[in-house]
Parts: C-alpha cells; sequence; structure tokens
C-alpha cells in the first residue's frame, strides 16, 4: 500500500488478538527505532520490552489499568537514557550533565518519540496495530521502580502493540487547513476557532453513548475487554459536571484543567528522584 494511504488509514488501535509477534518481527521494529533521528546522534535512548503476562499486567496498573496493555502481546516502554551516556562520558574523562540540561531533556524526548513513531509506522505496514500510552508519565517512579531502571533513566512513553481484532472508525481530526500556516502564523478569530472544533467533534448530546466513541474511544474500548464500567461511570459524571460542550468535556472531565496542573509536583518529584534537575541553580 502507497504509504500515504497507510498513514491515513491509521487509527491508534486497542483490541489486539491474543497472538504474539513472531521474535524476528520485534527485532525488526526495534532496529528501526535505533535508526530513528537522534539529535547529535547522541541516541539517549532505551527501550524496555514487555511481553511476560505478569509484566504486562504490572505495567497496566502503572498506567491507569488500560485493559489493552495488560491483553496485547507486546508494550515497548520508550525511556530516556542519559545514565548510559552519563557513564560513557565520565570512562572517557569528560562529562555529560543532561539530566540538569533542559535543552538535552528536550531533544531526547524528541528523538524517544521520533523513534516511537517510527515503530507505528512500520507496525502498521506490517499488519500490526499499536497505542501510545501516556500515562506512565504520571507514575514515573513505580514504574522505575518495577523494571528496574537506574538513575538517569526516565520511562516517559508507553507503546502497545499487537495485531488488531477491531479498528475504532469514528476518531475525528481537525481539518488540515486548520493547523497550517503558510510562511507565516495567522491568527484564527474566535468565530474560526469555534466553527473548526465544532466541526470535529459535531453536536454535543451528553446522553448520547455514542458520543463517546468519538470523544473517549479509550471508555468504550474498555468496556469491551472488561474494564470497569468506564462508560456507564463517564456518563453519570457528564451529568453531575454539567458537562454541556465537547471543550468541558475534555478540561472539565477527561483532563480537569486544575488537576492537571497539580500533577506538575508529582512528575518533577519523580523526575528529582530520578537524578534529575532542570530548574535548580545553574
Ligand atoms: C502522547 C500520546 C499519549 C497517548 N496516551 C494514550 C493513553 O494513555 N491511552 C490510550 O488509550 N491512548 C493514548 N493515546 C492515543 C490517543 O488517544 C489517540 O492518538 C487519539 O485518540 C487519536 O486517535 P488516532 O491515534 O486513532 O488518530 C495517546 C496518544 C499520544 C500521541
Amino acid at each position: 500500500m502507497d504509504l500515504f494511504d497507510l498513514l491515513m488509514q491509521r487509527r491508534s488501535v486497542r483490541n489486539f488478538e491474543a497472538r504474539p509477534i513472531p521474535d524476528e518481527i520485534v527485532d525488526r521494529l526495534v532496529q528501526a527505532a535505533n535508526n530513528a533521528p537522534s539529535g547529535g546522534n547522541i541516541q539517549p535512548l532505551s527501550i524496555v520490552l514487555v511481553q511476560a503476562a505478569e509484566n504486562r499486567a504490572r505495567l497496566a496498573e502503572l498506567v491507569g489499568e488500560q485493559p489493552w496493555v495488560r491483553n496485547a502481546p507486546l508494550s515497548m516502554i520508550f525511556c530516556l537514557d542519559f545514565h548510559r551516556v552519563k557513564r560513557w562520558a565520565a570512562l572517557n574523562d569528560t562529562e555529560f550533565l543532561g539530566e540538569r540540561a533542559f535543552s538535552h531533556f528536550l531533544i531526547a524526548y524528541a528523538d524517544l518519540m521520533a523513534a516511537a513513531q517510527t515503530v507505528t509506522v512500520l507496525a502498521e505496514s506490517l499488519g500490526i496495530g499499536s497505542v501510545y500510552v501516556g500515562t506512565i508519565q504520571s507514575n514515573v517512579g513505580a514504574a522505575r521502580e518495577v523494571f528496574e531502571l537506574p538513575e538517569h533513566v526516565l520511562p516517559l512513553m508507553v507503546l502497545t502493540l499487537g495485531y488488531p481484532k477491531t479498528v475504532p472508525h469514528r476518531i475525528p481530526k481537525l481539518k488540515p487547513e486548520v493547523i497550517v500556516h503558510r510562511e507565516k502564523y495567522r491568527a484564527s478569530s474566535d468565530a474560526e476557532i469555534a466553527a473548526a472544533f465544532d466541526a470535529k467533534y459535531g453536536a454535543f448530546d451528553r446522553k448520547d453513548e455514542s458520543y463517546l466513541e468519538k470523544a473517549f474511544i479509550e471508555a468504550v474500548e474498555a468496556d469491551k475487554q472488561g474494564g470497569d464500567g468506564w462508560s456507564r461511570m463517564t456518563m453519570k459524571e457528564m451529568t453531575r459536571l454539567e458537562i454541556s460542550n465537547n471543550a468541558q468535556f475534555l478540561f472539565r472531565f477527561r483532563y480537569p484543567a486544575e488537576e492537571m496542573v497539580k500533577l506538575n509536583a508529582r512528575i518533577i518529584d519523580s523526575f528529582r528522584r530520578a537524578g534529575f534537575d532542570f530548574f535548580g541553580e545553574e
């Protein structure tokens, strides 16, 4: 298939067959990740392959009991790894201070996502579906313990993979012309912004469960896989919080604005415990 068509048909997959991904394909996914671009070609990346049932279950717990992480045959934990780079520098009578340099962190995180996205594209071309699981960011400390990550290694993204059982179809997107700017940024009017998101999500209806297929596919998929009444709980919360539009659904329920700010303390603390400190004294 043409690469463009492949990319246009890609969807995050959360419902996987139990059959494992053959070792030689896992090996290719790792090779492709390793061949992704890397700032300065420093390659501050480690990937933990999680395939054993008990480790999948532990990882699922760490990411908020997302059932696909437990059920999928493979999850890859993408770790920002300054441990290896620091040791190498020290062994060579020099110093690498990535754990204190925000610039190194930003570039390394970009490397990590470039590698992960390379894996999703290769996987897709091989008939393997994948879904990012970003919630590991809220549980870096526990994940470091479970997977025995040394100082200066941060587990920052999980990619869960397997052969798709079903693929979601109703995922809305902004129109490409909304995100593109030619030569210079052109600020949209309030009316254009409202219209862009209306076109994306369509009408809001608190009582219509099929709304979740567009706005919270995770809940629908979790329920299919024995999750604990995610959709029912979501509909109840929508009523309790008096959610009356798409934006409120996202920023009052799914990502409550104040709660997201409060998460900073937890994330920063877990980074500090891993030996990172970007914002301390120079
Ligand atoms: C950084 C990032 C974090 C994500 N975290 C999760 C997650 O924790 N759980 C999940 O089920 N999907 C997660 N996703 C997948 C998104 O929900 C998905 O990409 C989005 O709904 C758009 O659907 P599509 O990938 O099918 O286009 C994540 C995606 C990205 C890029």
